[in-house]
């Protein structure tokens, strides 16, 4: 294969080679990487001790070059589009999608097209998009009008579109279902993921059967879903016209990948349900504090969901308080805390102002 870019030095080889023979590449396809993929899975301290689950593990695609899961998928699209001769790459989004096209674009060259919704992006993703030279346009509606748009445009124009609707995002997306099983040594019982435009799950989804029918693991996992109880179309069986939440990542009401979202629901025996914004910022507190893992909002809901699935399991009327226990459980932390510094400082913005002596930090410290 020709290669533009060496892989990183680093020792991280990127997504393109190290799952090669499990993607779309030719000869032909340059394999770019911006050190993607990789990405540690952190073990609870506290959490999962607490819910009587010892192996509950945070899967951190936070720490990838963009800081989410999208650089996976992203670098994938790229390539493919370079190989195809393209100039540009075109996607709407809640943010990241946005950020990790911008990057990948100027990493090879590319001019990145992006279409988010007005005033509902977090700074830290729209920044990322402005410092990597996107072509930035702010419609005046929603996640679901946006894409409606890039669809459009990128039918009319010989430009492609990034979003999860090109297979080449969900190939590489996939990747870290490969990863978890190579981590643990076999497939989770359970995958708890935030559900928005609902490409991710399907990626996964096909990650853990890829992996399952190559006999690399010898199970698959029951997927567990989440959308804000706003933004919540799968579980309300209809589209949500005006989709509302904190977790502006996954404020979509007519998901892209419905259909496919649903089947790897019913195959893998799982579940898509909601969680509402005061469970989620909880689970983000939670997650900041007890674990020390700074995920946003939208990532929380995974952990939201967890925890719901774990009361319900231990209220008397169901009788299944042993729903979660001495069962491997990973939940995916799909974008980092730093994307949305505004929830940060509302939730926990405990800074108080002093003098430069030492009794009067002493004082703010509670050490006096
Ligand atoms: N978590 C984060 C941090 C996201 O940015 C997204 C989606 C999701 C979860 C949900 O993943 O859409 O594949 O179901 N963000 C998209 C974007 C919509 O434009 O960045 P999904």
């Amino acid at each position: 294969m020709t290669s533009i870019t060496p892989a990183s030095s680093s020792g991280r080889l990127g997504v393109l080679r190290r799952y090669q023979r499990y993607l779309p590449l030719t000869d032909s396809t340059p394999l770019i990487t911006l050190g993607e993929g990789d990405t540690p899975l952190v073990r609870s301290r506290r959490l999962g001790p607490r819910l009587g689950c010892e192996e509950l593990y945070f899967k951190l695609e936070s720490c990838n070059p963009t800081g989410s899961f999208k650089d996976r998928g992203m670098v994938v699209a790229v390539a493919k589009a370079l190989e195809d001769g393209a100039k540009a790459v075109l996607c709407a989004s809640t943010g990241n999608t946005s950020a990790s096209a911008a990057a990948y674009a100027a990493h090879a060259g590319l001019q990145a097209y992006v279409l988010v919704p007005r005033g509902n992006v977090a700074q830290g993703k729209l920044a990322q998009a402005v410092a990597h030279g996107a072509r930035i346009v702010a419609v005046d509606g929603n996640f679901d009008d946006a894409l409606r748009l890039a669809r459009a445009i990128t039918d009319k124009h010989p430009i492609p579109l990034v979003n999860s609707l090109n297979p080449h995002r969900i190939e590489g997306q996939k990747t870290a279902a490969f990863e978890i099983v190579d981590a643990l040594g076999d497939a989770p019982d359970l995958l708890f993921i935030p559900v928005g435009n609902a490409g991710n799950i399907t990626a996964y989804w096909k990650g853990f059967v890829e992996y399952f029918q190559a006999e690399q693991a010898g199970r698959k996992p029951r997927l567990m879903g989440f959308q804000a109880a706003g933004a919540a179309p799968i579980v309300r069986g209809e589209p949500v016209a005006d989709p509302q939440t904190v977790a502006t990542a996954i404020r979509v009401g007519n998901p892209a990948s419905w259909a496919k979202a649903v089947a790897a629901r019913d195959e893998s025996g799982g579940r898509i349900d909601a969680v509402t914004d005061e469970q989620i910022l909880e689970a983000y507190r939670l997650l900041a504090q007890e674990e020390g893992v700074f995920a946003e909002p939208a990532s929380a809901a995974a952990v939201a969901g967890l925890l719901q699935v774990a009361a319900a399991g231990d209220a008397p009327s169901t009788g299944s308080g042993q729903a979660l226990r001495d069962k491997t459980i990973v939940c995916v932390i799909t974008g980092s805390g730093l994307k949305d510094p505004e929830t940060a400082m509302s939730v926990e913005a405990q800074v108080t102002d002093v003098p430069p002596t030492v009794e009067a930090v002493e004082e703010a410290l509670g050490l006096a």
